[in-house]
C-alpha cells in the first residue's frame, strides 16, 4: 500500500477536461510531484510496438508493462516532463493519436492494470504527489486525501481538441469529433476494469465556463479544506 504520511490528490477525468494542464500546475503550485498515468499506458503501447509484441498478446503485455525501463525527468522551465522510453525522449511520439488508440487497447486489459499498480504507487513519495488519470482516485490511490473529478461537456472537449488540431494545420470536423468524444465516453464508463467514474467521495468540477485559472483555484481551495499544505 501506499505511505500514508505522504499526501496524495487524485484527480480523474476524460480527455479534454484539462485535467494535465491543472494537474501539472497544481503540483508546481504545492511543490509535489506530479504522476501523468496515461503516459504509462502510451509508453507501454509504444514499447509494444518497439518490441514486436502485438497488442493482443496479453501476457507479454503485461510483462512488459512490468519491467519497462521509463522515467519522467521535471523541466525546470514548469513545462511537461520530459518522459523517456529507454533512455531515449518519446515526449511527443507518446502523443500521437497512433500510440494513444494503442494505449487505449492495451489499457482495457486488467493484467496490465494490474502490472502498471505498484509502479504508480511508488510514485507516492515526500512531499506529496498529484495523480492525474482515470482510476486515480478509485483504485490506485483509494485512500487519497483530496479526490476530484474533472470533467466538461463533450461539445466543449471536442471544442479544445479541434482548436489544438487546427493549431496542427489538421483538418476536422467539429462535428465529428464531438461524436467521437461521447462514443469515447460511453466506452470509458462503461468498461468492466477500471471504468471512468468518480470516486464515491470526489468532488465534481465541471469546467465547461471556467478558465484555467478559476478552475486552478478551486482545485486549491479543495485541497486545503482537505489539509493539504503547500510546501513553499
Ligand atoms: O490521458 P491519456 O489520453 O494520456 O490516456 C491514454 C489512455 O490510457 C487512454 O485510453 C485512457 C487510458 N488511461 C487509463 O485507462 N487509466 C489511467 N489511469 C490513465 C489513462
Amino acid at each position: 500500500m501506499t505511505d500514508k504520511s505522504v499526501p496524495v490528490i487524485a484527480i480523474d477525468g476524460p480527455s479534454g477536461s484539462g485535467k494535465g494542464t491543472i494537474c501539472q500546475l497544481l503540483a508546481a503550485k504545492l511543490g509535489f510531484h506530479y504522476l501523468d498515468s496515461g503516459a504509462l499506458y502510451r509508453l507501454l503501447g509504444l514499447a509494444a510496438k518497439r518490441h514486436g509484441v502485438e497488442l493482443d498478446k496479453v501476457e507479454s503485455l503485461a510483462v512488459l508493462a512490468a519491467h519497462m525501463d521509463i522515467s519522467f525527468r521535471m523541466n525546470e522551465d514548469g513545462d511537461s516532463p520530459k518522459v523517456l522510453l529507454e533512455g531515449e525522449d518519446v515526449s511527443s511520439s507518446i502523443r500521437s493519436e497512433q500510440v494513444g488508440s494503442d494505449a487505449s487497447i492495451v489499457a482495457a486489459y486488467p493484467e496490465v492494470r494490474e502490472a502498471l499498480l505498484q509502479r504508480q504507487r511508488a510514485f507516492a513519495v515526500a512531499p506529496g504527489l498529484v495523480a492525474d488519470g482515470r482510476d486515480m482516485g478509485t483504485v490506485i490511490f483509494p485512500g487519497a486525501d483530496a479526490k476530484i473529478f474533472l470533467t466538461a461537456s463533450p461539445e466543449e472537449r471536442a471544442q479544445r481538441r479541434y482548436k489544438q488540431l487546427i493549431d496542427k494545420g489538421e483538418s476536422v470536423s467539429l462535428a465529428a469529433l464531438v461524436d467521437q468524444v461521447q462514443k469515447r465516453d460511453e466506452r470509458d464508463m462503461s468498461r468492466p476494469v477500471s471504468p471512468l467514474v468518480p470516486a464515491d467521495n470526489a468532488v465534481i468540477l465541471d469546467s465547461s465556463q471556467m478558465s484555467i485559472d478559476e478552475v486552478l483555484n478551486s482545485s486549491l481551495e479543495i485541497v486545503i479544506k482537505n489539509g493539504i499544505r503547500p510546501q513553499h
